[in-house]
């Protein structure tokens, strides 16, 4: 009879840290470059190099696209060694190709693991996304709120005037009504050109970054990812599917969702422990990006394990190759 072998996160905790590092060591070469593709290639290039390493039976369940549209780490893609336990994999090599192209802050190498079906197929489109930090009872605001009592319910519960409450929204033209909206309740909103994964991470730790949510539509792959970052870091998450042509309703059929409407939190997109690995691009409020010292290359990476809730941030330095 075959046996089957265990998740052990534990174990495979360093070699994801591993990952993430390679992709941003690869990615970083194009830093200012202007050049969002050859970024984003050599990003893909060495975390799949990387991710095959690892002694797992892996599949890409968030990846860079469906196979006919993306030759490598396509959703479905078999990764690793196979000769581990089954993982599920949502990774994005670089989060921020514009961000990298144009040398601003936050751009992320980015991967999450969990056990064979532990998260959402979440298919390449919109999903409108709510987060707050942890602490909070659950359900405090919720997408079917306005965006006025949501900011008013986190308020009260922080025990504070909204004015000192802060929403960060992706700046695009499709929040400017959401904007105009969350002005007028007296919130202040961070604005930021790229990078919602970043945007949700930094509700987990408002005292430090001076964010409290994130509100608005973004890429429903990166809401995965965020969710397994916050499944670590503690917060909430809510995210609907948004659609905006029947291709992308078919998409979605595809990937295996069957109630177009529904709300998903944080449990429904990450349904086990995970574990998740970031290392920064170029520098941001959450992680240095790559840099020389002293000729030898250094990365900050941050390393998460749910279970444990144990927070890691390794700095590496290595060779220049
Ligand atoms: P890429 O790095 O793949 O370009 O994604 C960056 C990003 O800003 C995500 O963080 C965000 O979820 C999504 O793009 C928003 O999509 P759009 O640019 O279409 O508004």
């Amino acid at each position: 009879m075959e046996t089957k072998i265990e998740f052990n996160d534990r174990l495979l905790s360093l070699g994801l840290a591993r990952v993430s590092e390679a992709a941003a060591i690869a990615a970083a070469k194009f830093i200012g470059s202007g050049d969002e593709k050859k970024a984003d290639q050599a990003a893909v290039d060495a975390m799949r190099a990387q991710l095959n390493l690892l002694d797992i039976n892996g599949v890409v369940v968030i990846g860079e696209g469906e196979r006919d549209e993306a030759p490598m780490l396509y959703i479905g893609e078999k990764v690793g060694t196979g000769l581990g336990s089954g993982a599920d994999i949502a990774l994005d090599p670089l989060e921020g190709t514009t961000l990298t192209a144009k040398n601003m802050p936050d751009a992320l190498s980015v991967i999450a693991m969990g056990p064979r079906g532990s998260m959402l197929h979440a298919p390449d489109v919109y999903m409108d996304k709510l987060a707050i930090g942890p602490s909070y009872p659950q359900d405090l605001v919720h997408l079917d709120m306005t965006p006025t009592e949501r900011v008013r319910a986190l308020a009260k519960a922080k025990n504070c005037a909204v004015k000192n409450i802060t929403v960060c929204v992706l700046e695009r033209p499709r929040h400017n009504e959401l904007i105009g909206e969350l002005r007028q309740a007296g919130a202040r909103i961070k604005l930021i050109t790229d990078g919602d994964v970043a945007g949700i991470i930094h509700c987990a730790e408002p005292e430090i970054t001076g964010v409290d949510m994130l509100m608005g539509l973004g890429g429903a792959p990166e809401g995965v990812l965020a969710a397994s970052a916050l499944k670590c870091l503690g917060g909430q998450i809510q995210g609907r599917l948004v659609f905006r042509t029947n291709d992308e309703k078919k998409r979605a059929e595809k990937a295996g969702i069957k109630d177009l409407n529904q709300i998903y939190n944080l449990n429904d997109m990450v349904t086990e422990e995970v574990i998740f690995a970031a290392s920064g691009v170029t520098n941001g409020s959450i992680l240095k990006g790559t840099r020389i010292i002293n000729n030898m290359l250094e990365t900050e990476t941050i390393l998460m394990r749910s279970k444990t809730g144990s927070i890691r941030r390794l700095t590496c330095r290595q060779k220049v190759t």
